[in-house]
């Protein structure tokens, strides 16, 4: 029977899009996932979102719609977090909301029983809140005033509340901490023992009043869950603890990893073992930490207008590229600068430079010197292929070591050290001077082929679990049959056929030229920016009557023809049809649309300007158009009728 592994993601705030930062942990959680899956476990990858808290409920109230509906939007709506793990190929198996039904009478039940078994208790609850963290704050634990987590303001909250027994979970937390690898890397134990142990864990907070937008206390109507209680359970529930809707509780619970961001450690590693014990639950077997991907050194936030969409990194460089870059670049226990630079960096070394060259060359030239197929009759290895053949026999061992301990930076370094070192055996045994007498090369020829080719098998099989699609397309340019693209073909040399047919495609990663894609992106950005600055209200024009609107006579158009005005940039000559005329109108858009890009469009028009000439040409009449720097044309639906008039 295979080995059950369970890993999960923190369940996002759909409080905002999600960006490049929360895009990283999911990544690296489905890198993980597939590679247990591909090395024989039975996997269940869980993430989802927690969608309860004032925040919500206060940005929801803000956008004029209930609480459901903005989070709806913001999970199922397009471009929301389903969306996103579906662009960037995440392999989950489950996807729980905080919202679903299962889960909230789960919640229900949990908090009752800590409640029956006297850690939950009745109390008063007076101290700091930061609303932005839903947190709960002592006076001593802030930091100069501010919240410890996210240094924004806090304020004075006093409530009837309960309260779980933290403190009595103390020893035992600490305990769990200081003497086992419950929390990884090492140094995060330090600072939950010395920020929070240390200083006394005081009980929690766990229901609020003073909003209703949470799992409610089904004994005690007017208190809702702590938001912090709900989110954590999830990872219970959506294995069907206290639930009917799953049925792997008992196979999968406990969970093996669970990998979060670093600001949320304190909760994964204090506050959730502790609940567990009181629920008399086994506690997850790991917490890993990782860092926070920053931008200038500093934290990225939709209130600092500083995100990265991952959506727009993913259409310019590729998916299975950003999945690469997140989990090559920064070492996943550790804070990482993310900048364009460094991804297209990234994506010339080593993907177009190291991995594609590699591809590319070694399948062209079995191409060139053999139609394509190795022939079977090779010469042996010899010494001067002895260190590359030890590499790839020992790279897939190297790289297990590695993915064991979550460094996935290392685990891919070791794949690339080889792909480095299969570049230079090129240039060392110089396969083009040994085409020159196949008679007598040839079979060493074929050889030093087969070993470039065998580099590119493993390398390919272990690049799946961060780069699933190219990998599938590297295996079939060498023409590897499915079973020498298994784990277990990967930790043998040699398992590709001697005479295997290699198929030309297209090159997996052009190079890109940086300075081009900066500006692009730049250029983007700053659209982007201005597209969701707020909008300043504009001084306006004096009032007038509905007589003086209808004054102007506006009508629905359809352009039949365009082309460009010689020598004025700026301009487009369209014939446009009312159905009950034609007319020619000039018009200022040329720089925006293209005049096939107008061709069939359905248009207003004011047909009731006096006729004007632009240079040289008559006007009859004027397209509607929104904007000065950036013009956008006011297009109709197909169905609307010509000549109406619009009021
Ligand atoms: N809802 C909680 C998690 C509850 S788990 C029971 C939460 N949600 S979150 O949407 O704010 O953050 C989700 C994850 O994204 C966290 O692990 C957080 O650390 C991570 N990241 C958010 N910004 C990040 C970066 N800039 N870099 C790396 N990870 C970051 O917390």
């Amino acid at each position: 029977m295979n080995k059950k592994f369970y890993i999960t993601t923190p369940i996002y705030y759909p409080s905002d899009k999600l960006h490049i930062g929360h895009t990283y942990c999911t990544v690296a959680t489905d890198a993980m996932a597939r590679y247990k899956r591909m090395t024989g476990h039975d996997v269940i990858f869980l993430t989802g979102t927690d969608e309860h808290g004032q925040k919500i409920e206060d940005k929801a109230k803000a956008a004029g719609v209930t609480p459901q509906q903005f989070v709806d939007n913001i999970v199922l709506g397009e471009r929301g977090v389903k969306d996103l793990w579906k662009l960037m190929n995440i392999s989950n198996d489950r996807f729980i909301r905080t919202t679903d039904d299962y889960h909230v009478a789960a919640i229900q039940k949990i908090f009752k029983k800590m409640h029956d078994n006297g850690d939950i208790y009745k109390g008063s609850y007076k101290g700091k809140y930061c609303k932005p963290c839903e947190s709960f704050w002592t006076e001593s634990q802030l930091v100069e005033g501010k919240c410890p987590d996210c240094g924004r303001a806090v304020e004075d909250a006093e409530e009837e509340a309960y309260f779980f027994r933290l403190s009595k979970y103390a020893d035992r937390v600490r305990d769990l901490l200081e003497n086992t690898d419950f929390l990884e890397p090492r140094s995060r134990v330090n600072e939950m023992v010395n920020n929070f142990i240390k200083p006394g864990l005081e009980d929690l907070c766990v229901s609020r009043t003073s909003f209703t937008w949470g799992v409610p206390v089904d004994f005690d109507e007017g208190h809702v869950v702590y938001v912090w209680v709900d989110a954590l359970f999830n990872y219970t529930t959506a294995l069907g603890f206290m639930n009917d809707k799953y049925d792997d509780y008992k196979d999968y619970w406990p969970a093996d990893v669970h990998f979060v961001g670093k600001e949320i450690v304190r909760f994964h590693s204090i506050i959730w073992p502790a609940m567990l014990m009181s629920m008399e639950m086994p506690l997850p077997k790991k917490v890993f930490g990782h860092g926070w991907l920053l931008l200038d050194g500093g934290k990225m936030s939709k209130s600092k207008g500083n995100v990265v969409d991952p959506y727009v990194l993913a259409e310019k460089f590729g998916v299975d590229a950003l999945r690469f870059f997140l989990l090559r670049t920064f070492p996943f226990g550790s804070d990482g600068n993310f900048s364009n630079e460094a991804l297209i960096g990234t994506i010339n070394v080593d993907l177009a430079n190291d991995l594609g060259n590699l591809l590319s060359r070694t399948v062209s030239m079995v191409d060139k010197y053999f139609g394509g197929t190795l022939p079977v009759v090779q010469t042996a290895d010899d010494e001067k292929d002895a260190e590359l053949v030890s590499l790839i026999s020992g790279l897939r061992a190297a790289y297990e070591e590695q993915m064991e301990k979550y460094a996935f930076q290392n685990a891919l370094s070791e794949i690339f050290n080889v792909i480095s070192r299969a570049n230079k055996y090129i240039d060392e045994n110089a396969p083009w001077v040994l085409a020159k007498d196949m008679d007598a090369n040839g079979a060493r020829l074929a050889r030093v082929m087969y070993n470039l080719l065998e580099v590119l098998r493993v390398s390919a099989v272990l690049l799946t679990p961060f780069m699933p699609t190219t990998s599938v397309e590297i295996l079939r340019q060498i023409g590897a049959c499915e079973c020498c693209s298994t784990w277990e073909a990967a930790g043998e040399y040699g398992a590709l056929k001697a005479d295997t047919t290699v198929v030309r495609g297209e090159n997996l990663f052009p190079r890109i030229d940086e300075a081009k894609m900066l500006a692009e992106l730049e250029a983007e950005r700053e659209v982007a920016m201005k597209a969701s600055a707020p909008v300043e209200k504009p001084e306006g024009c004096a009032l007038i009557g509905i007589e003086d609107f209808m004054n102007v006579e506006l009508r629905v158009a359809q352009v039949t023809s365009c082309e460009r005005v010689p020598k004025a940039k700026k301009l487009l000559k369209l014939e446009v049809d009312l159905g009950y005329e034609k007319r020619q109108v000039v018009s200022g858009i040329a720089k925006f649309y293209a005049p096939e890009d107008m061709v069939g469009k359905k248009v207003i028009l004011v047909t009731n300007l006096k006729p004007a000439k632009l240079c040289g040409i008559e006007s009859e009449g004027m397209i509607l158009a929104s904007g000065e720097e950036q013009i956008r044309v006011v297009f109709l639906a197909e169905d609307t009728p010509l000549g109406e008039r619009i009021r």
